[in-house]
């Protein structure tokens, strides 16, 4: 392990923060969370404890707050931050530009300014696979690929963010970052204890099986059949949540011994067309889900999936779980909450 102790974890009361705070505090890390509960369950902070088997600082606030973040970084010794907070519903940032620009955009400058006032120098941002755009010519995009056109405000502000990344360790010579792009997190603690929590109907495809499987939704549409693919559906790179975090823990043991810039992709390298996730969860469940197809979302990509061997020779990382292993901890997560009365 590395010899740093308190991280910085923005957005730590969310999906992948709270299992990303599970595997830190494992490694001996001491997390600092900051949330201000925008889109968080304040019962997740309970559960990460005991999922974690320890209490948790969580401070509430919000990072485009300047006075707050120097309140933090003068109460805590930070040693480096991962940067989870923003807002990520690509459908409504269609209809909220300016709150996404704001909120993530603003939230990043705000987070780096006081960093640099306190002299901490490590950063570990959340960015997408959003910001490739549509591949040309491939389907398998590697960090070389070059950037491309997001599809929506939520996209631009990931390919602004990592802009603005870029240009602060050109800047700053001491400065460093690793930058994630996640490919499709999916799938929940292995205890079922912490999971995604999406709020009002979800747009995301597995929430979305799981919640008609259990009768909170009526029935799953799939959106297009005539996608130049095997069967006709969509190929995503599904990766399991808990080996986004465990990602998370190697980028910061890679910015101990490494300088400057770092992007990596996470991901599995390995595409699942939406037939095959709907058969795998039947599998795993052993129920029939109720779904029917429908015309194609607009916006959506035919295929992308991530190229992972720079993540596996410089960061020492690749997925472990499967996308069998994600539908089964999701499918846990949504019968323990639905068993909790939540
Ligand atoms: P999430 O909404 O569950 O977690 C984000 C957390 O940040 C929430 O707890 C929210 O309350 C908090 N937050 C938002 N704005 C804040 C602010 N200004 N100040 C303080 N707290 C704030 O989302 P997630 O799925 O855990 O995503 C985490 C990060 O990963 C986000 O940056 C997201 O864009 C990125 N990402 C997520 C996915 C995905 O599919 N989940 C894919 C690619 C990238
Ligand atoms: C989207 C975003 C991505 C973001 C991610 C997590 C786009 C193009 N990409 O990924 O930037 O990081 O969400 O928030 O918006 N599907 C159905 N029926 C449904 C829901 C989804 O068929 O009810 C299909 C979609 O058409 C798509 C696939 O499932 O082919 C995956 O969709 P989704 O889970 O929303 O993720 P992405 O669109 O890949």
């Amino acid at each position: 392990m590395s010899g740093k102790k308190n991280i910085l974890v923005t957005g730590g009361a969310g999906y992948i923060g709270s299992h990303t705070v599970v595997e830190l505090i494992a490694k001996g890390y001491e997390p600092v969370i900051v949330d201000n509960f925008s889109n968080a369950q304040p019962i997740m902070l309970s559960r990460t404890e005991q999922v974690a088997g320890k209490s948790i600082i969580c401070e509430k606030g919000d990072c485009t707050d300047a006075a707050f973040l120097r309140q933090i970084f003068r109460k805590y010794t930070i040693e480096g931050v991962i940067h989870f907070a923003a807002f990520k519903a690509v459908n409504e940032s269609v209809d909220k530009p300016l709150e996404y620009y704001h909120n993530n955009i603003e939230g990043l400058i705000c987070l780096l300014g006081v960093m640099r006032e306190f002299n901490i120098s490590q950063l570990v941002f959340s960015s997408s696979c959003t910001v490739y755009g549509t591949p040309v010519g491939t389907r398998t995009v590697s960090e070389s690929t070059p950037v491309g056109t997001p599809n929506s405000p939520y996209g631009w502000t990931k390919w602004m963010c990592e802009q603005i990344i870029r240009d602060t360790v050109t800047a700053f010579p001491e400065f460093k970052a690793v930058m994630l792009r996640y490919f499709n997190p999916v799938g929940a603690h292995e205890s079922g204890l912490i999971g995604e929590w999406p709020q009002g109907t979800p747009n995301n495809i597995l929430p979305y099986i799981t919640q008609t499987a259990a009768g909170r939704l009526e029935q799953l549409t799939v959106f297009g059949d005539d996608y130049d693919t095997p069967d006709g559906t969509c190929i995503r790179d599904f990766i399991h949540v808990t080996d986004i975090a465990d990602a998370h823990i190697k980028a910061l043991e890679y910015l101990d011994t490494n300088n400057g810039l770092a992007i990596f992709n996470l991901g599995t390298g390995k595409g699942t067309s939406i037939l095959e996730l709907i058969r795998a969860f039947e599998q795993v469940s052993g129920k029939p889900l109720s779904w029917k197809f429908g015309p194609r979302r607009a916006g959506d990509v035919t295929e992308i999936c991530a190229d992972v061997e720079l993540a596996r020779s410089e960061l020492k990382w690749e997925a472990r779980r499967t996308v069998a292993d994600a539908v089964r901890d999701s499918w846990n997560w949504e019968q323990k909450r639905i068993a909790d009365g939540l």
